[in-house]
């Protein structure tokens, strides 16, 4: 390899964004969830792996304890876990306070707040939240606060020293559970200690695609001499593959798995819920990076949870994206931090915030934004929207994983929007309990049943067929089901044939089979070319699966 020579970033070289180490979901980027989960989630996690490491190494092989909050890394290098928490404990004891007064706050408006005037207790509220918080009642004077979020995040609580990112090769589609192991380094992984808004990041990623000179790569990620192989293996002077766009003048969708997916249409790109998996050859074929446009004018997103935003990937393709677009959601409720704030914050420019029913217009691609229920275990949380396409006379609908608790929306949105043509629809109707996702976020304890009660299910089999019929959908694509191997750090599911969430699906591909309904359940990789509609009338929009 000489000097001169252009490199490009391989690809397969995994690039892990953290905090403190540990897997940055979106719940870590907010100061106040990110309290909660250091208190509530890692310490508590690493310390139970000091005390019984053997214990955490048997449930990771225990199906049955698949997500739980055990550490993956055999019993072994619990050195390594206790220096990662007291480092912890010393340099995050900032945001070690902030939880605990967050819990305080609770308390004492819980013990104090009676339906009186809120003024006296201003003085009440912990210290260190003082100015950070209103606090309320609703309209049954139930006393709740808000956080102010944009001062939290201008102040020394949003450390962004604490973040990085961990590159090392991937060749395979197995990685610890991102929820329950931090990642510790190792002699093949290169931690480069970067805040997600650092323009090197982009830089990193642009090697994908357009290389440079040894010299440069190594200047701009101040890598010392004796990294210098370690970065050598990152890097390859194989020219990838060409990206072709679509140039056709219907519209072409393809499937990455879960629940992204690229739409290309008359020049205008958009990509859902982005969510990629590293080129590598492991048995099941799949889009990667390499398929994407050199541009893309929008990312949406449905909802706030960690395989819907997805770091790792939305960092790579930061530098192609024109704008993000994200449900509107700035109430300043702990469990629902505003997801303008969270990209802001990691570096993300034309961020725009679509309120329910409002729409995006390019061209003759219009974008609207549907309410998305439930799937959030009952928690006021308004960061969730599905998300209508229509191009010319093609209609898509984006569902994510709403769930069809209340079938009166649905026949309400038909009566404003009229049928839809194809509906992406997650089926994951199983859900996790709300402890799995929110409990670090709760400061009082809640009773089982009630946790059991409260899930992140998606449509069941009736609530699915209810919304395909409300809409007249000639096509039903199950996805975001988490079932692509390459998923299972962030989702945690395995399904067998007997799993609820296949079952019920099951149920519903065999019941739009019966009707005429073209319907998938997707998975791995899929691409569907829509020719130009001529009028919009019965006429069927035609799948052209390649
Ligand atoms: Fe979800
Ligand atoms: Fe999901």
């Amino acid at each position: 390899m000489s000097n001169s020579e252009e490199l490009y970033l391989r690809q397969n070289v995994q690039v892990e964004p953290l905090i403190d180490q540990w897997y940055a979901w979106p719940h870590l980027i907010p100061p106040a969830t990110a309290a909660r989960n250091i208190t509530e989630r890692h310490l508590k996690i690493m310390d139970s792996y000091i005390n019984a490491p053997q214990i955490h190494a048997n449930a990771v092989k225990n199906p049955k304890m698949l997500g739980g909050p055990f550490i993956d890394y055999g019993g072994k290098r619990v050195d390594e876990i206790r220096a990662l928490r007291d480092r912890i404990k010393r340099e995050r004891s900032d945001l070690i306070e902030l939880s605990a007064a967050l819990g305080a706050l609770d308390n004492m408006l819980r013990e104090t707040a009676r339906g009186y005037s809120l003024q006296p207790l201003y003085e009440k509220v912990p210290d260190i939240l003082r100015g950070y918080v209103e606090l309320t009642y609703d309209l049954n004077n139930h006393p709740s606060f808000r956080l102010i979020e944009p001062l939290l995040y201008r102040s020394s609580y949003y450390d962004r020293s604490q973040q990085s990112v961990m590159l090392t090769t991937i060749s395979s589609d197995d990685r610890p559970f991102v929820l329950s192991t931090p990642r510790l380094e190792s002699d093949d992984s290169l931690h480069l200690h970067l805040p997600f808004e650092s323009p090197v990041i982009d830089d990193l990623f642009r090697l994908k695609s357009a290389p440079r000179p040894w010299h440069e790569i190594k200047e701009m990620l101040a890598i010392q001499d004796s990294q210098d192989g370690l970065l050598r293996s990152f890097l390859t002077s194989e020219r990838p593959p060409a990206y072709s766009a679509y140039t056709g003048s219907g519209v072409r969708w393809r499937y990455f798995g879960h629940a992204c997916i690229l739409i290309e249409s008359q020049g205008v790109t958009m990509l859902f819920d982005p969510v990629l998996s590293y080129t590598y050859e492991n048995g099941i074929s799949r889009y990667t990076y390499l398929d994407l446009p050199d541009s893309i004018d929008y990312v949406l997103i449905t909802h706030n949870h960690q395989d819907h935003i997805l770091f790792e990937t939305l960092l790579q393709i930061r530098h192609k994206v024109k704008n993000i677009v994200v449900p509107r959601n700035s109430g300043g409720r702990l469990q629902d931090p505003s997801l303008k704030l969270l990209f802001q914050n990691c570096g993300f420019n034309n961020i725009i915030e679509i309120n329910e029913l409002e729409e995006i217009q390019a061209g003759d691609v219009h974008i609207t934004g549907l309410p998305f229920f439930g799937e959030h275990a009952d928690l006021d949380i308004q960061s969730k929207m599905a998300w209508l396409v229509r191009i010319g006379l093609h209609s898509l609908l984006f569902a994510a994983d709403s769930c069809n608790i209340e079938p009166r929306l649905y026949q309400h949105l038909h009566r404003v929007f009229g049928d839809v043509d194809a509906l992406f629809l997650g089926m994951e109707c199983d859900g996790a309990p709300l402890s799995w996702l929110y409990g670090p976020l709760l400061t009082q304890k809640f009773e089982r049943a009630m946790d059991e009660s409260r899930r992140l299910a998606g449509s069941n089999y009736e609530q699915g067929m209810h919304i395909i019929n409300c809409f007249n959908c000639r096509e039903a694509y199950v996805y975001a089901m988490g079932q692509e191997p390459w998923l299972n750090y962030i989702m945690s599911v395995k399904y067998t044939e007997q799993s609820k969430p296949i079952v019920e699906s099951n149920r519903l591909l065999k019941a739009c089979e019966e009707n005429g309904i073209i319907a998938e359940r997707l998975f791995g990789e899929k691409e569907i070319l829509l020719q130009q509609k001529p009028v919009r009338s019965s006429a069927v929009s035609v799948p052209v699966p390649v």
